[in-house]
């Protein structure tokens, strides 16, 4: 029988003195594979805080929206993503998370996802046009400019985004790539004085600078211009975001949206590749998308899209873009009988939930039609975006983003697998690595 005084199980192949450091930096995937049969909370053993998985949807939900605030954000891990994009909602403590939330909030509303469908389309077509029959794409880097593109254009409509923003989409870059797992671990690696460095630095400053100059823009001219920033800007029952707020918001949302929708979107393509079927129906759903130039709204186009929104939370279940994040305890704890310390980092990984056979049979397959008539947002143990608190403020946003975009790009052309192997690559994100696709193009050539 258990009590309150239960200890965390712990995992299997620990070395002396390394612990799990082994297996954690070879293979986290097979490691984490590992976990679920040992128990819902299970100890690693690496370095000197303690480190707990979270393994059952019930415990996840518990440690993420704890109302006793023993869960918080802290830790190397914040820290160090503290000094890339600021103190801003992502990474704040809780106790000042609630005023940004509430102030960020309004750009996220329902009611605007129509006018944020629209920029995305035009971005997708833009990129797009460029594209030729039988070009071989190297798919992450090509969404990941996407990515840029669309996140550039729903924050900044005001500016016209078109071919011309070259500079500031390398800027971008270069800050997004920068981010490895190891530099976020290690963040004293990001000041010796290597080229690669300065680059970033110059990058930086200069997306700094631009972000700087449009706030002041929109704060002077006041109006609401259908986009991110024009809401960020704006004032909610007498307050606001201060200028340093702004900017640290705009920088968490150009890192964590950028790059979690670029492997999003190139996961997607990727299993089109291997399903001529899939690939089939999917372009042939496709046509909805034209519905936006005729005045419809993105929740009616979207309602005509079932098969693809299928494949979009497939993806994100199998293809989890956010397979893991932490926590701190700030004080001696339980998560459900389970007793923790004070000062312990606790591990949420959707990776764990998204591959267990009790919630989703045949874990391992890729299956679209599981999601037949069914709302993933309300499936238990589908949390790509998190839960609670500080669930993915952009969820709505990059589902339709995710959706629409694969849509977009289904209806005018067929991906075919390159010859190679594609891997996972667990980084910040969850990386296809190696994926490379050849385009056919589907209009008679
Ligand atoms: C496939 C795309 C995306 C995935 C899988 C994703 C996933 C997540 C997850 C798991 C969290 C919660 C992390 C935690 O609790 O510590 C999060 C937070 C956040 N996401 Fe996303 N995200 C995506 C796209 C976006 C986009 C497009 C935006 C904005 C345009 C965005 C903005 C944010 C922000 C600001 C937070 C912090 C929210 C808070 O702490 O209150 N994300 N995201």
């Amino acid at each position: 029988m258990s009590s309150l005084t239960d200890r965390p199980a712990q995992a299997p192949g620990s070395w002396p003195l390394f612990g799990h450091l082994k297996p954690l930096l070879t293979d986290p995937l097979g490691l984490l594979a590992t976990l679920p049969h040992l128990g819902d909370v299970v100890e690693l053993r690496f370095g000197r805080t303690p480190t707990y998985v979270v393994c059952s949807p019930e415990a996840t939900e518990e440690v993420l929206r704890n109302s006793h605030r023993a869960f918080d954000k802290g830790g190397t891990f914040y820290e160090n993503m503290r000094s890339i994009v600021g103190n801003g909602m992502a990474t704040c403590p809780l106790a000042q998370h609630k005023r940004l939330r509430r102030l960020a909030q309004p750009a996220f509303r329902s009611g605007r996802m129509t006018g944020y469908a629209h920029l995305i389309h035009s971005q997708v077509r833009t990129l797009t046009s460029d594209w030729h029959h039988g070009q071989e794409l190297a798919v992450l880097a090509e969404m990941r400019d996407l990515a840029i593109r669309s996140n550039l254009a729903t924050m900044f409509s005001r500016r016209e985004l078109g071919r011309d923003i070259t500079g500031l989409r390398k800027a971008v870059t270069d800050f997004v790539d920068h981010q490895t797992v190891l530099r976020m671990i290690a963040p004293a690696l990001n000041r010796l004085p290597t080229p690669r460095n300065y680059r970033y630095r110059r990058s930086e400053a200069r997306l700094l600078r631009f972000l700087d100059e449009e706030i002041a823009a929109y704060r002077s001219d006041g109006r609401d211009h259908g986009d991110l920033m024009s809401m960020f800007t704006t004032s909610v029952d007498s307050d606001r975001l201060s200028d340093r707020e702004v900017r640290d918001t705009a920088m968490t949302v150009l890192l964590g949206g950028v790059t979690a929708s670029a492997v999003g979107h190139a996961w997607a393509l990727y299993q089109l590749s291997q399903d001529a079927g899939l690939d089939a129906e999917v372009a042939d759903e496709a046509r909805a998308v034209t519905q936006l130039d005729e005045g419809r709204s993105a929740a009616e186009v979207m309602a005509e899209l079932p098969l693809t929104r299928g494949v979009v939370a497939e993806v994100l279940r199998r293809r989890d873009p956010s397979w893991i994040f932490p926590r701190m305890t700030v004080a001696d704890t339980t998560i459900g009988t389970t007793r923790l310390p004070a000062g312990a980092q606790v591990l949420l990984s959707p990776y764990v939930l998204h591959h267990r056979p009790d919630l989703f049979p045949s874990p391992e397959n890729f299956d679209p039609r599981r999601w037949d008539g069914r709302d993933p947002h309300r499936a238990t143990g589908w949390l790509p975006f998190g839960a609670g608190e500080s669930k993915c403020i952009g969820y709505e946003l990059a589902f339709m983003d995710l959706t629409l975009t694969l849509a977009c790009i289904a209806r005018s052309w067929k991906v075919q697998p390159c010859p190679g192997s594609v891997r996972p690559r667990p980084r910040l994100h969850m990386e296809p690595h190696g994926l490379a696709l050849r385009l056919v193009s589907r209009k008679p050539h």
